[in-house]
């Protein structure tokens, strides 16, 4: 950072609190090197034009998936022009539909009008990408998501690892997963097409997660505004919380936050003791996890309720927007687990209370 900007945020400790928050994508990955080489031993071919090797990623949250799969997506674009990377998050799009179509959007080929059934996207998909001199490395991050779905969502890692196995159409995936038990909920003749690699991720120990802290506190703080034995307290929370880096990361973002707002020029253990429930509440909660990826109008949802449970009705005057829409939307984020609604019978007829689903 320039030195005199620096000097005007004198009344900061933060050089750059983003590199605290969740979609950061650090330069260096630690304690990651094994999992980060497998994973490009298997996309190499892409950047000679062959279909590179299906994987499987699995390991507990916080574990790096995210953003080891992200970092070496970007590197291996910076490689080849030859891999197309299409990144999917199945929380943001959980339907065979919305995954055919992005997928479809990605190589650059007009979208489909809305009411055209999956399958014949799926072949408009297929003979596109024939025809692509270059070949789609699809990234399916949250994955399980499309098992808890209420349609057979998961169809789509059938389409996709069947139009894999077919040369004429060279393509790559890669599912990633909390979820352990994802290989054993698909069909063999599928799973080994679609895991022909495994690559799991382990908990964090604590010392791994002090060295992800020391690299990630460089860069957010400024220099001396953090106590030498706070990396300490939030790795060894991180660490029992199930060596969790992403809850390790919260934990010293807020512990910064929460000297700052005491006026104090230095985070102490104290601070960091302080926030220690909140910060697995909010790194841990499924409810936050899923909350990441929110946007637009379910987003806005999400912030007016945590001011407090609402009535249909009022939620409806309060957004602004035509009743079906906002239906739509509480819909899937009451799908996704984030929020309730309990019907209740007044005297002047049902009523609809919409509230946060703590999880
Ligand atoms: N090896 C690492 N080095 C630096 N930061 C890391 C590392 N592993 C994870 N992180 C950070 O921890 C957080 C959670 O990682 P993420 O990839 O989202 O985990 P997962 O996808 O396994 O739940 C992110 O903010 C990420 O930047
Ligand atoms: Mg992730």
């Amino acid at each position: 950072m320039n030195v005199f900007r620096a000097m005007d945020s004198g009344e900061s400790i933060f050089r750059d609190e983003k590199a605290l928050q969740p979609n950061f994508l650090p330069d260096e990955l630690v304690h990651r090197e094994r999992e980060i080489a497998e994973l490009a031993f298997c996309l190499k071919p892409a950047s000679g034009g062959r279909s590179p090797q299906n994987v499987v990623i699995m390991g507990p949250p916080g574990t790096g998936k995210t953003t080891c799969a992200k970092s070496v997506l970007k590197q291996l674009s910076e490689y080849s022009q030859t891999p197309l990377p299409v990144y999917i998050n199945c929380w943001e799009t959980p339907t065979r539909f919305g995954i055919l179509n992005a997928i479809l959007g990605e190589l650059g080929e007009m979208m489909p009008r809305r009411g055209i059934a999956s399958d014949e996207i799926m072949s408009r998909l297929f003979s596109f990408a024939k025809n692509l001199k270059r070949i789609p490395v699809v990234v399916l991050d949250e994955a399980d998501r499309l098992f808890s779905t209420e349609y057979a969502n998961e169809q789509v890692l059938y389409d996709l690892a069947r139009a894999s196995e077919m040369h004429s159409v060279p393509l790559g995936i890669i599912a990633i997963t909390n979820d352990t038990e994802i290989l054993a909920k698909v069909d063999g003749r599928i799973r080994s097409s679609l895991a022909q690699k495994v690559i799991e991720f382990p908990k964090y120990t604590p010392t791994q997660l002090k060295d992800i802290l020391s690299e990630r506190a460089k860069i957010a703080f400024f220099p001396g505004a953090v106590d030498a034995d706070v990396i300490g307290v939030c790795a060894a929370v991180g660490a029992k919380e199930g060596g969790d880096a992403r809850l390790a990361i919260t934990m010293l973002w807020m512990a910064g936050r929460q000297a700052e707002r005491e006026g104090k020029r230095k985070v102490t253990v104290e601070h960091a003791k302080k926030v220690r429930d909140e910060s697995i509440e909010k790194a841990r909660g499924l409810y936050a996890r899923k909350e990441e990826t929110l946007e637009g109008i379910e987003r806005e949802i999400v912030d007016l309720l945590k001011k407090g449970a609402l009535e249909s009705g009022e939620l409806y005057a309060k957004l602004k927007m035509p009743e079906r829409t906002v239906r739509y939307h509480l819909e899937r984020l009451e799908k996704m687990g984030i929020i309730k609604s309990d019907e209740t019978a007044t005297k002047d007829g049902r009523k609809r209370k919409i509230s946060l689903k703590k999880s």
